[in-house]
């Protein structure tokens, strides 16, 4: 290790000096000064929890993409009382009258919760790029809310992302939430890195909160698909009380549309979404090799056309770059398995959550370690993705504020705060990235990028920070 330190590794077409990490100082901390406060759960009476008005009201109203290219919609939810009904019935303002369509429901047991029934309704074969309403609900209790589908899948769409993370249901959870919906940059969908609920805090799991959090988020998820990543509060696997499904409460509530890409279960999966190509991993599966998540992953990247969509976007939980003193190198074994298919796919960005701040790295990759080389620091690779922590939604756990110290070279910019990302795909060659802290106004960036695509414009150095 010592010598390494001293070793000057040269870019062989950029003829950068790199490799410096052992030695430097590098990276831009936030100078961002924050009073650290304690994060507090809202408690079960506040508004954001309010059970809609009625008998039996649908509530906890939830959508997801149903399909492999967004002509699909998976809708969701939850019935208190009774089954009531598995009809969904939808328009466009073109349509002249409204189609149905059933879906089923299901009901769990988690130690001594019962679930209400939660319905599931798949549509499928929307038209691309329209405004549809639908309804769920009968009699006096019909609730109304609409989706807008994305455009064709294509290389020059336009469009723009959420980012949310770790959200859990605190006032700061709310105030993320707030923020993202005001953010003048509209996401039209969201696309979450796993730890929604943080039910599993409290005292056997009480399940009661994974519904108050169906509840908190219904104003933004009954809107806009958002694209689910299992992160470890979603495992609920608590053997001392009989409880030994892993993931019983997030599969039984938040579908997702895993088989339209060949995968054999709902935590690793991929959607294509206007000009963007997401692969959704499971830190918390099985990714070894001749596991199921491996093949997937091994058959699912040579699929990835970027004639069709430039933009390549992974979603996991856990984060392979990580330089904050909290869940330091558990991403560690999965970066091991799969980093060499992100540099050889050019994969544009890693999203992960887990760590409770806000990080990117620069472009890098570590693949070249063999156990007996030594070569085991990371290099700049414009090959390789930039990796973003955005586990700062604002749950309850609180923020992470200890960092490694100096900040490795690796490490564009941290800081540990709420917020949220919005990545505003403008074409093949263009997307802008920036994350907004939530002690801001609305409209503020806090770190911004242009992403340059790669595939696209071969010759460019690849990103450049404004932050
Ligand atoms: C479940 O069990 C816990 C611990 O005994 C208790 O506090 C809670 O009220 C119970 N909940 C229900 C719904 O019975
Ligand atoms: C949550 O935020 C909304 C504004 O977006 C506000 O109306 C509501 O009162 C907040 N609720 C709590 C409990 O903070
Ligand atoms: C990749 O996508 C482009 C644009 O849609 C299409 O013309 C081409 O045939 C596709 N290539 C493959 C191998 O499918
Ligand atoms: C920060 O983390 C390091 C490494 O785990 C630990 O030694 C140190 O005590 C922590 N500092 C604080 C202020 O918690
Ligand atoms: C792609 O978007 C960027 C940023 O908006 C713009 O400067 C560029 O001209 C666009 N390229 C094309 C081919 O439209
Ligand atoms: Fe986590």
């Amino acid at each position: 290790m010592g010598l390494l330190g001293l070793f000057v590794f040269v870019f062989p077409v950029l003829g950068l000096i790199l490799n410096e990490a052992v030695l430097s100082n590098g990276g831009t901390t936030s100078s961002f000064v924050r009073k650290v406060e304690k994060t507090i759960d809202m408690p079960l009476d506040s508004d954001v929890f309010r059970v809609p008005s009625g008998y039996n009201a649908p509530q906890q109203v939830h959508i997801t993409q149903g399909d492999l290219e967004g002509k699909g919609v998976i809708i969701s939810w939850v019935t208190q009382e009774e089954p009531g009904s598995n009809t969904v019935l939808y328009w466009s303002k073109h349509d002249k009258q409204k189609s149905s369509a059933e879906g089923k429901y299901r009901t769990y047991k988690f130690y001594n919760y019962t679930s209400g029934y939660i319905h599931h309704c798949t549509i499928k074969n929307l038209k691309f790029n329209t405004k549809y309403y639908y309804e769920v609900g009968i009699g006096n209790t019909v609730r109304q809310f609409w989706f807008r589908t994305p455009p064709k899948v294509g290389p020059d769409v336009p469009y723009t992302f959420g980012l949310i993370g770790d959200l859990g249901q605190s006032y700061d959870s709310n105030i993320t939430l707030t923020h993202y919906e005001h953010n003048p940059t509209k996401g039209h969908a969201l696309l979450f890195v796993g730890d929604l609920s943080y039910a599993d805090n409290y005292p056997f799991h009480d399940n009661v909160r994974w519904d108050t959090w169906g509840r908190f988020t219904e104003r933004s998820t009954a809107y806009q698909p958002w694209i689910w990543t299992a992160g470890n509060h979603e495992l609920d696997f608590v053997p001392e009380i009989g409880e030994t499904v892993p993931f019983k409460p997030y599969t039984h509530r938040y579908p997702v549309p895993y088989k339209a890409s060949g995968s054999t279960a709902p935590f690793w999966y991929s959607i294509k979404r206007a000009s963007a190509y997401i692969i959704v991993l499971s830190s918390y599966s099985a990714y070894g090799k001749y596991t199921p998540q491996f093949k997937w992953l091994e058959a699912e990247f040579p699929k990835v056309n970027r004639s069709e969509t430039p933009w390549l976007i992974v979603l996991m939980h856990s984060p392979w770059y990580n330089s904050y003193n909290y869940h330091y190198m558990e991403g560690e074994t999965m970066r091991v398995m799969y980093e060499p298919w992100f540099v050889k796919y050019k994969v544009d960005m890693v999203f992960a959550g887990h760590v409770h701040a806000y990080e990117r790295s620069e472009r890098i990759s570590n693949v070249a370690y063999n156990i007996v080389n030594g070569v085991c620091t990371p290099i700049h690779d414009q090959s390789a993705p930039v990796y973003i922590t955005i586990g700062d939604g604002g749950n309850l756990e609180g923020l992470a504020t200890n960092m490694t110290e100096p900040q490795p070279k690796y490490s564009a910019y941290r800081e540990a705060s709420f917020g949220h990302a919005i990545l505003d795909i403008k074409n093949r060659t263009h997307a802008y990235y920036s994350w907004h802290r939530n002690q801001d106004g609305y409209a503020v960036e806090a770190d911004s990028l242009w992403f340059f695509n790669r595939v696209w414009n071969p010759m460019d150095d690849s990103t450049t920070a404004s932050s």
